[in-house]
């Protein structure tokens, strides 16, 4: 292989995230695709240049995997033995794969019930120790808290900060890539780690001169898991995207500080509304991102409704995990494929060309 060959986001972005090498997990996540979606806009609002940022291309299939690679070389630096972390899925599918990558040993606390099929598999075929608590996300979050501080394990939640330097890069890509900052960037907002980072991120590419502008943060919760935009915690949160099913964020505050720093919003999307920019991107973009994803698109299209954006705006969405984690909700929210027998005259006197 060559020297030069693409080897993850650490070695991509070594001044951002110093370790050293003998330290560095990596699975080579990030570098993910940036894809120009204007068959998709023409659907949400004609004229925006709406862009897709496919993190359900890393490794283990959702964004996770950049906040994951640092974290667990800090681990390794520290010489952690264990790490621990609460999930909706994502976060404990990446933990317990970088976990594996590193020979530690990863214990995953999950609302048992409310963890889509695929990252499910995930976390226990790398191995981790599954526990899945007859409660939800939050509550498991105050239960590998207790673990952390009563033990060596490493907390790998967002709440831990080399988890938000590592997801910052997915913001460097995107100036990277467009030479400047866009001026939207859109994305769903669960724990709020996330829309925290990627404006760190921006912070940083503007200071350090690489961008002229930073993007308005456009967060969306889905709607019955939607605290920060009620204002007070939501106890028995409640939604299709399970994966951002979180009455009390762990970064609510830093949530709010990137809203009115960078001029943005953090709104409400419903479930039908998620569910229906899931298929619109399916089906216009070719892009198949799980639930919570589409909460991003779903947010954009509410906003387009508003007549929030002008033509030739540049908006970029994250798309955060893969569909195939999700099978069943893709399956649940599709026309089912019809039986035949396998006869050709049949076959053919279904088909509509
Ligand atoms: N999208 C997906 C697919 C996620 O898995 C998550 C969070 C988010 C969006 C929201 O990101 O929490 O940084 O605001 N998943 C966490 C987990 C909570 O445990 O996998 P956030």
């Amino acid at each position: 292989m060559s020297g030069s060959a693409y080897q993850g986001i650490i070695r991509r972005y070594r001044d951002a995230l110093p370790i050293a090498e003998e330290h560095i997990v990596t699975l080579h996540e990030g570098n993910t695709p940036l894809l120009p979606a204007p068959q998709l806009a023409e659907q949400i609002f004609p004229g925006l240049d709406l862009y897709l940022k496919f993190e359900g291309l890393n490794p283990t299939g959702s964004f996770k995997d950049r906040g994951m690679t640092y974290a667990v070389s800090k681990a390794v630096e520290k010489g952690a033995q264990a790490i621990a972390c609460a999930s909706t899925g994502n976060t404990s599918a990446a933990a317990a794969a970088y976990g594996a990558r590193a020979g530690l040993k990863v214990v995953v606390i999950i609302p048992a019930g409310k963890i889509a099929l695929g990252k499910l598999s995930q976390a226990l075929m790398h191995g981790a120790q599954v526990i899945q608590i007859e409660g939800n996300f939050d509550q498991a979050l105050e239960i590998v808290r207790v673990l952390a501080n009563e033990s060596h394990c490493e907390l790998v939640n967002s709440v831990n900060p080399n988890r938000l330097m590592g997801q910052q890069t997915a913001a460097f890509e995107i100036c990277d890539y467009f030479a400047e900052a866009p001026q939207y960037h859109a994305l769903p907002v669960g724990n709020a780690g996330n829309i925290t980072a990627y404006w760190q991120g921006y912070e940083t590419y503007f200071a350090q001169g690489k961008s002229t502008c930073k993007p308005q943060m456009l967060g969306f919760q889905a709607e019955g898991a939607s605290p920060i935009v009620k204002g007070e915690i939501v106890k028995n949160p409640e939604t299709v995207a399970s994966a951002i099913r979180i009455g009390n964020p762990a970064n609510w505050e830093s949530a709010l500080k990137v809203r009115d720093d960078s001029g943005g919003l953090i709104d409400a999307v419903t479930d039908t509304e998620i569910l229906a920019s899931y298929q619109l991107l399916a089906r216009y973009a070719g892009y198949f991102a799980e639930p919570a994803s589409a909460a991003s698109v779903a947010g954009v299209v509410k906003l387009a409704q508003q007549g929030f954006f002008k033509a030739g705006d540049r908006v970029v969405c994250t798309l955060t995990g893969h569909g195939l984690k999700d099978p069943d909700n893709a399956i649940a929210n599709s026309p089912q494929p019809q039986t035949l027998p396998a006869d050709a005259k049949q076959v053919l006197s279904v088909i509509k060309l």
